[in-house]
Formats: C-alpha cells, sequence, structure tokens
C-alpha cells in the first residue's frame, strides 16, 4: 500500500507562492464542473468583478488567462507585439529582462532604459526615452520582485500615450496587495498572477485590457503566433459563444473566485492598509537587527522587502539555517544582487502582524547563530 502525499507546512516568506488562506484550499475541494458548464462561467463572473476592483479598472476586457505570471506576461507580448515592432523597455530587474527576452524572441526591435537594480525611473526620464525612442508598445514593471521597487507608472504611461503606445505593465507583485491603479495611470495591458498578494496558489494570469488596447487587437491584421494564449479566442471561450478553447483549471477558479471574496470581504483599502503596516513594521525590526534596505523609502514594495545583508553574513547559511530551524522560506537576490539582499515576502494571507514577529525573531536568532 502507497501512502497519500502528505506534504510539508512551510512558512511561505519568500517572493512567492505566498501562504494560502484556509478558505481557499476548502475552495478547490469543490467538485469539478465541465469547462462549459453555466456554473463555471458564473463562477468566471464573479471572478471579472472582483479583478476589475483589485486591478482598479473599469475595463471589460477583463480575464484569466490559465498559466502562472510569465504565462500573463507572454500573453501580453504575444498579443501586442508584432515582428518588426518597436518596443521600449523599462530595464531594472530580473522581470524587464525577461520581456525583453520574449519581445526579442517576437521579433521585436526592443530598446531599453537601463537603470540600477533597485531604483525607480522620474517623469523627465520616461519622457525623455520615449520621445527619442518612439516606440510603438512600452513595458514596465510596477513592481519588481526581484529588487522590491515599486514603479507607479504615470510618467511613463503619459509619455507613451503622447507617442501614440501602448502600454504594459507587470502587476504580479502588486495586484490584491498594493494599489495598481490601472485607469488612473493609464496602463493598457496589465497582468499578474495567484500565488503572491492573491493569497492563492501558483496557476493563474489575471489580465485586463484598455478599450485603446482592444482596439488594437481587433484592428491586428495577423493572429498572435501563440493559439493557446490568444486573447481573441480566449474571449470567445470566456464571453462571448463560449465557445470551447481548452480545458480551464476549474479548482484553480474556484481558488481564485475564493481569495477575490476574501479580498471584498475584508475590502480592498483595508488589505493595503494592512500590507503596509506590516511592511513598515518589518523594516523597523530589520532596522534594529542593522539591516537597511535595498531600496528608497517611498517607493517600496508592501509585498516584498529587499533588506541589505549585513557584511560578513553568509546569505546561504542564513537561508538554510531559517528553513533547518524554523521551516522559514525566504530567497536571495537575483543577478547583480545575488549575495547582497534577502527577497522576503509579507503578503496576502501571510501579512500579518505574528508573522512579523515570527520573521524578526528568527532572523535574529539566524543572525547570532
Ligand atoms: C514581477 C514578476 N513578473 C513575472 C513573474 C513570473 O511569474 P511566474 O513565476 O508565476 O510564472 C514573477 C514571478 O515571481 C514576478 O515576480
Amino acid at each position: 500500500m502507497i501512502s497519500a502525499l502528505q506534504a510539508p507546512v512551510r512558512h511561505l516568506f519568500g517572493p512567492g507562492p505566498s501562504p494560502v488562506h484556509p478558505r481557499v484550499y476548502e475552495a478547490m475541494r469543490q467538485p469539478i464542473v465541465g469547462h462549459l458548464d453555466p456554473f463555471f462561467f458564473q463562477v468566471n463572473e464573479e471572478i471579472r468583478g472582483w479583478l476589475q476592483e483589485c486591478f482598479g479598472t473599469k475595463n471589460e476586457f477583463t480575464m484569466v488567462i490559465s498559466g502562472t505570471g510569465s504565462a500573463g506576461m507572454e500573453c501580453a507580448v504575444t498579443n501586442f507585439v508584432e515582428p518588426g515592432m518597436k518596443v521600449g523597455i523599462f530595464a531594472n530587474g530580473y522581470f524587464s529582462d525577461r520581456l525583453t527576452e520574449m519581445a526579442k524572441r517576437h521579433g521585436a526591435v526592443v530598446a531599453r532604459l537601463e537603470k540600477p537594480w533597485g531604483q525607480t525611473y522620474t517623469d523627465a526620464e520616461a519622457q525623455a526615452f520615449i520621445q527619442a525612442e518612439k516606440p510603438k508598445l512600452v513595458a514596465y514593471v510596477q513592481a519588481e520582485t526581484s529588487t522590491g521597487c515599486y514603479t507607479p507608472g504615470d510618467g511613463i504611461c503619459n509619455a507613451a500615450h503622447d507617442a501614440g503606445a501602448l502600454v504594459i505593465a507587470d502587476c504580479v507583485t502588486s495586484l490584491g496587495g498594493m494599489p495598481v491603479r490601472v485607469d488612473e495611470a493609464g496602463i493598457d495591458i496589465a497582468y499578474s498572477g495567484t500565488q503572491k498578494a492573491l493569497g492563492c496558489p501558483p496557476g493563474l494570469a489575471p489580465v485586463t485590457c484598455s478599450p485603446r488596447a482592444v482596439e488594437y487587437l481587433r484592428a491586428r491584421p495577423t493572429p498572435s503566433v501563440s493559439w493557446y494564449l490568444d486573447l481573441k479566442l480566449l474571449l470567445d471561450y470566456y464571453e462571448n459563444a463560449h465557445r470551447y478553447h481548452h480545458t480551464a483549471p476549474i479548482s484553480m477558479f474556484y481558488a481564485l473566485r475564493e481569495s477575490l471574496a476574501i479580498i471584498a470581504s475584508e475590502g480592498l483599502e483595508k488589505r493595503w492598509a494592512r500590507h503596509e503596516a506590516n511592511h513598515e513594521a518589518f523594516v523597523a525590526g530589520l532596522a534594529e537587527l542593522g539591516m537597511g534596505m535595498l531600496v528608497s523609502e517611498g517607493e517600496r514594495l508592501w509585498t516584498l522587502n529587499t533588506p541589505l545583508i549585513p557584511a560578513g553574513v553568509d546569505d546561504l547559511k542564513i537561508r538554510k539555517h531559517l528553513m533547518a530551524n524554523h521551516g522559514i522560506e525566504i530567497a536571495g537576490g537575483l543577478g547583480p544582487l545575488a549575495g547582497r539582499v534577502f527577497r522576503i515576502g509579507t503578503m496576502g494571507y501571510g501579512s500579518s502582524p505574528e508573522n512579523v514577529a515570527l520573521l524578526l525573531s528568527a532572523l535574529k536568532e539566524a543572525l547570532a547563530a
């Protein structure tokens, strides 16, 4: 007899996946219905409405892609990049590099505005870059999980629209934990993932498109090279004719529905305030441990913290110690930040005063050890 799977319980304080709310786990145990069942489309409608709120948009064209955050990114790229198109990328971290790679694979001519990792852009810098390069499409990462830096993007969007360009924003680590402000900022295509501040397992990628982006999509002469991520086909499945496109991962839709219901019950602004307060308390506690932050105050994510590793401290030893002795997962830095920062998530269901206290006491003990 082979025994049933028993996964270990971890404290997930890395950059994602984040802890999952018990109500979300319960929702995933609900019976599966077919992917064309009216109940499924009812669940999908609820998801759409709550997602519009989290994104801060009235966009009718708001839906969920079956796949992780990278599928959301690839969906944005494959539907809006055409071969030979000039794409301007605000390059200040690991995920803007991934956007660059995807855009290039779709035949884009990429121009990048480089910034040291952990820094964001002034409106003047954004404007000068866009005026000089004249891209047709612009992309930036609102919540850069490799650095902990927040880019609100209003200046980028204004400059892009003045130049007649559409704007893609990666909101994977902001959605559900911080203001995303799609309509207010002027973002045309925003995507996210379920496993961060939404408090869900990984597996779905919410996407929203402005009327301007939809107009582009409808007028696009060639179909996107990806059949699976083709937004026009997906729209036919989810919204219009309910024509079969793929077998949607029903349990993940239940999970997302439940996490969004939890957010609606908590209240979005209260949830943001919770994330902000726990982030601030964590930063204050880190200072007491002698740890400064990579990102300047006012530009930090509330969902993902990047404390600087004190001189003489071995990044890997600390992380291994936290896992072995406390069951705590945190992450190290990527690329130029490897060995220089920790990446510690305070997001979704995991953002609580109790978890901040747990993290700080475990870090203190690990540093001493
Ligand atoms: C900012 C950002 N974009 C995209 C992704 C890719 O998401 P996934 O790993 O779910 O494919 C991540 C994942 O951490 C992310 O943090």
